[in-house]
């Protein structure tokens, strides 16, 4: 580059850059809250279910009582698996992380969708609640069969979160744990312009369809500086290991890892400088499942580190760190936490697509050259 020239400024990772408007949600991080359509999100984990959220993020109002009868009675309807679907799966090795299951079933869903290129906003909005529906029943047949078990049919008398509980375990969830699996899916549906949302929003503006841009933000979430983290918590729950001393062990370990320049996953987080807005409300969710499942020697644990890297970082924990330990507590495998961030998450990508898809512009930034000079292949190679 010549001195004449002034060298272009490089926003790394696009911290800090705005690249579009998005009426979704808004993040907030001096005032550290979160608002989806205009309502924070602690209020609506206090008061709605999960389904009210999803259709607040699609259609940008709560639903009234009508609206919410047609939205469950169709979505209830869309929540088995066809075979297809199955067979696929069944394919899949067991070796293959459950990221990996969901992100191909999605695309199967996709290629056996008779409506995948129609992307007006109503067979858009269709394929948005097939998914959601779906999901659950993904999610819970990839644990089941890791446990040589069987696919449990959904149940159409039972809400999103009852029935996702009843897909994975075979058994009817007690109401203090629906609670928190709904308010975890709550918390987990939607972030703005995260790196899966804006992957999908990227490949939405090349005008490619809905499932295409969902399995392309199911690769970016599988990443644990993005959803992956959830599990990655868990993993350094068993490194330290929980029970008797485990407060102890969770201060030693921090020092170990911060000494090797580890990062530590489920604290720190692109946005949000002071804390995360979110995971006060998922805390207060541990708790209960913490008192309900009766392992205090987790909570010991996790405040343990959490209190420790303050000190050490003054870096806070991010929704991850509460919601790893949670889904647990619940009985899910550590590597199907993340496919349930999917879950909760297609509800958010999806209002991203079609709101990107109200408005397109070609997503294609510009990059800067600092490779070789122009050069010439020699003659006679
Ligand atoms: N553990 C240890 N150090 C951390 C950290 C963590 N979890 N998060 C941030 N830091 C440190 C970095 O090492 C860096 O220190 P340095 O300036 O001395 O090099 C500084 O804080 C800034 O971090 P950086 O990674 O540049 O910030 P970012 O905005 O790019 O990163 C995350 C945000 C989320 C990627 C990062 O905090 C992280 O990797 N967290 C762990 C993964 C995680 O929980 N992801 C889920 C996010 S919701």
């Amino acid at each position: 580059m010549s001195d004449q020239q002034q060298a272009p400024e490089i926003y790394k990772g696009l911290a800090g850059v705005p690249v579009d408007y998005t009426a979704v949600s808004k993040v907030n991080p001096d005032t550290n809250s979160l608002l989806y359509r205009g309502y924070p999100v602690q209020e609506l984990a206090a008061s709605a279910t999960f389904e009210e959220v999803a259709y607040l993020l699609w259609h940008g109002e709560l639903p009234d009582e009508r609206q919410l009868a047609e939205f469950e009675e169709f979505e209830r309807s869309q929540r088995g698996l066809d075979h297809e679907i199955k067979r696929v799966i069944d394919e899949i090795p067991l070796t293959a992380h459950p990221m990996d299951v969901v992100r191909t079933a999605v695309s199967v869903i996709g290629a056996i969708d008779p409506t995948t290129a129609d992307d007006s906003r109503e067979a858009n909005l269709e394929k948005s609640v097939r998914l959601f529906a779906k999901l659950p029943s993904i999610v819970s047949y990839d644990q089941r069969r890791r446990h040589e078990l069987d696919y449990v049919e959904p149940r159409g008398d039972l809400g999103y979160s009852a029935n996702f509980l009843w897909q994975t375990f075979g058994e009817l969830p007690e109401l203090p744990v629906v609670s928190a699996f709904d308010v975890s899916m709550i918390l987990y549906a939607e972030h703005s312009f995260n790196a899966s949302t804006f992957t999908a929003r990227v490949i939405t503006s090349t005008l490619a369809d809905l499932y295409s841009a969902v399995t392309g933000a199911i690769g970016a979430l599988k990443g644990p500086l993005h959803g992956g983290a959830n599990e990655a918590v868990m993993h350094t729950f068993d490194e330290i290991g929980p029970g008797e001393g485990g407060a102890e062990r969770a201060v030693e370990w921090l020092d170990a890892a911060l000494a090797e320049k580890r990062k530590i996953m489920g604290f720190g987080h692109r946005v949000y400088k002071n804390g995360d807005s979110r995971v006060p409300t998922m805390r207060d969710a541990l708790e209960r499942m913490v008192e309900y499942y009766d392992r205090p020697d987790l909570l010991e644990l996790y405040t343990a580190l959490e209190t420790a890297m303050g000190e050490r970082k003054n870096i806070k924990p991010n929704l991850d760190y509460p919601a790893g330990p949670v889904y647990h507590l619940m009985g899910f495998d550590t590597e199907t936490f993340t496919p349930l961030f999917v879950a909760s998450r297609v509800t958010g990508w999806t209002a991203h697509i079609m709101e990107q898809n109200a408005a397109n512009a070609l997503i294609r930034p510009l990059s800067v050259y600092n490779g070789p000079d122009e050069r010439h292949v020699p003659e006679g190679r």
